[in-house]
């Protein structure tokens, strides 16, 4: 029997109707939901609540990166929103990442804070047009030890870094995967993809699951198709 894994599905639509369309195909007992810079600029935390109402837990994307205050101010009210987890990113250094832990400490929830090592949508080439010379490994390995550094609760990464990782990091350091694609389909913008499969194996704790499930004409049976691959 596989470990119990949580998937969030990533809901980035043009407008507020569309998804709400879509995610009245979920079901919470299945899938929390993540929401993120485009759906929380269309729907505020008006729609945050709306999702709560149904059930779900809610992973708010929004990817803090500022100066400290800003990003401990920011943690705090996302936090009093009742999310579930929230994230920065861990490039804006441990003194931000502790000020967004002080942030989540100070308000009323016990949200799960975060931090994004590097986009998924990043490769080496891109590494290095940014002016970061160390290898795509080192790099992630280092913003994860800040991260663990800073107390966070864990990490946003490609399952693909995870397995080479794991060992330098709490035992109870929690994995959240993006970039997650069923075999043999198209990768989007996403470059170090890994199967919902290989990605549980490899050790990942929470899948960020998007245009995989929410462009499919049945977004209710590919998340059970999903599920059932994990448990295959
Ligand atoms: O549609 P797709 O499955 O690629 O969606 C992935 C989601 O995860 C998007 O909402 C994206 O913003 C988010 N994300 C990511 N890479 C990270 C962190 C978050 O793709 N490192």
């Amino acid at each position: 029997m596989q470990k119990k894994i949580e998937i969030y599905v990533a809901i980035d639509t043009g407008s507020v109707e569309e998804a709400k369309l879509l995610i009245t195909k979920l079901k919470p007992n299945l899938c929390g939901i993540k929401i993120g810079k485009e759906l929380f600029t269309l729907g505020g935390p008006q729609i945050v609540k709306w999702v709560q109402d149904l059930g779900f837990k809610v992973f708010l994307d929004l990817k803090f990166h500022d100066i400290p205050n800003t990003v401990q101010r920011a943690c705090y009210v996302s936090a009093e929103l009742g999310v579930s987890i929230l994230n920065v990113h861990a490039l804006g250094g441990i003194k931000m990442m502790k000020a967004a832990k002080e942030g989540v400490n100070s308000s009323k929830s016990n949200a799960k804070i975060i931090a994004v090592t590097m986009l998924t949508s990043h490769d080496q080439k891109s590494l290095h047009e940014i002016g970061i010379k160390q290898t795509m490994e080192e790099q992630v390995l280092r913003l994860a030890m800040n991260a663990a550094k800073s107390n966070l609760d864990g990490i946003v990464c490609s399952a693909l870094d995870i397995k080479s990782m794991k060992q330098s990091l709490p035992k109870e350091f929690l994995f959240v995967t993006p970039g997650i694609r069923l075999e043999n389909v198209k990768a989007d913008d996403q470059k170090r993809i890994s199967t919902p499969k290989n990605a549980t194996e490899s050790g990942s704790n929470i899948l960020v699951i998007g245009r995989p499930i929410t462009t499919s004409n049945n977004p209710e049976r590919k998340l059970n198709e999903i599920i059932e691959s994990i448990e295959d």
